[in-house]
Order: C-alpha cells, then sequence, then structure tokens
C-alpha cells in the first residue's frame, strides 16, 4: 500500500508507504513542506519503508519518510560523484569518505534532519538553496552540506545521518 501526499510537479517526491513504497508516473508525489507534515502513527512505527528507484532521473532528488524521519534519496550523475571525490576532505568536521557513505556512488541515502537541532535541510525541491557545497542548506542557523550529506559549514556537529538501508534489487531500495 502507498500514500501519496500531494502532486504538484515531479522533481520532489514523497511517497509514503506501509511496507511498500512505490514510484510511477503517475505515482510522484511534491512534499514542498516536509517539516509540517506529522505521519500518523502507525506509518511513523513502520520498520522498513520499500521504494522503487527505478524511474528517479539522474539528478533529481525525492524524500520519503522512514520510522516518522524524511530521508533525502539523491539520484548523483557522475559529474557530481566525480566532484565530491575530488574534494579534499582533510578539515572536515565529521571526517568520511563519500566512499564510506554511500553503497553506490550514484545514490545517497540520508536522513534529511540537520544534526544541529532537527531542522529539516533545504535542497530537495527545485529553486531550494543548496548551500555553498551543492547538497542542502539548513537555514535554521546557517548549516551547509556537501552532496555526500557531509557538513562543511555551520553549527550542526555531524554529518547527515545514514539510515540503514539495502538495494533489493537492482531498482529496489529497502531503507531499515
Ligand atoms: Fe540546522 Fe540549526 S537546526 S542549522
Amino acid at each position: 500500500m502507498s500514500t501519496i501526499v500531494s502532486q504538484p510537479n515531479r522533481r520532489d517526491v514523497l511517497l509514503l508507504g506501509t511496507t511498500t513504497v512505490g514510484l510511477s508516473g503517475t505515482g510522484l508525489a511534491l512534499w514542498p513542506f516536509i517539516d509540517s507534515m506529522m505521519p500518523a502513527a502507525d506509518v511513523a512505527a513502520l520498520a522498513t519503508t520499500e521504494v522503487d528507484i527505478s524511474l528517479i532521473e539522474i539528478d533529481q532528488r525525492i524524500t520519503v519518510i522512514w520510522r516518522g524521519k524524511p530521508v533525502f534519496i539523491d539520484h548523483r550523475s557522475e559529474t557530481s560523484v566525480q566532484k565530491i571525490r575530488s574534494e579534499t576532505i582533510e578539515d572536515l568536521r565529521d571526517p568520511q569518505t563519500d566512499e564510506e557513505r554511500v553503497q553506490k556512488a550514484e545514490w545517497l541515502v540520508a536522513i534529511g534532519v540537520c544534526t544541529h537541532l532537527g531542522c529539516i535541510p533545504l535542497g530537495q525541491k527545485d529553486g531550494d538553496p543548496r548551500g555553498d557545497y551543492g547538497g542542502w542548506f539548513c537555514p535554521c542557523h546557517g548549516s551547509h552540506y556537501d552532496q555526500s550529506g557531509r557538513i562543511r559549514k555551520g553549527p550542526a556537529p555531524r554529518n547527515l545521518a545514514i539510515p540503514p538501508y539495502t538495494f533489493k534489487a537492482n531498482d529496489i531500495l529497502l531503507i531499515g
């Protein structure tokens, strides 16, 4: 079963599911104000969220809910991956390589909760500010994350957390 929240355009997608979350051309849904969303208790309690990622285009980002938290899924282009992996990382506040943070180079899967005080960073929608490093920007107190979800500037102490996930099949992501 899946629940579609709203449906303005195809770049910003939130899909909720019980055990399966499907993505299809007609099933895309926008979640422009995710921070105002209060998932039902039964949704929040779900142990796993399954996402069909086959129709997520390169450079497209979607948000799904796992255990009541937003999870950002970023289908990164080869250029983005090359850029993020070529940067010097010695001075990172929370040192991690991009390789340590992803299972497949083209897919970043991260919990979309700022590690400062828990706001939901911007960057999922077209036109959102993405900060100085092309990832996400938390407007609450000005934290900038890169496209690996690593904190690069601002008060947040840690990188965006990575949830447990596996690729059940090539195009099926299982979070949790
Ligand atoms: Fe994100 Fe403070 S909650 S910068």
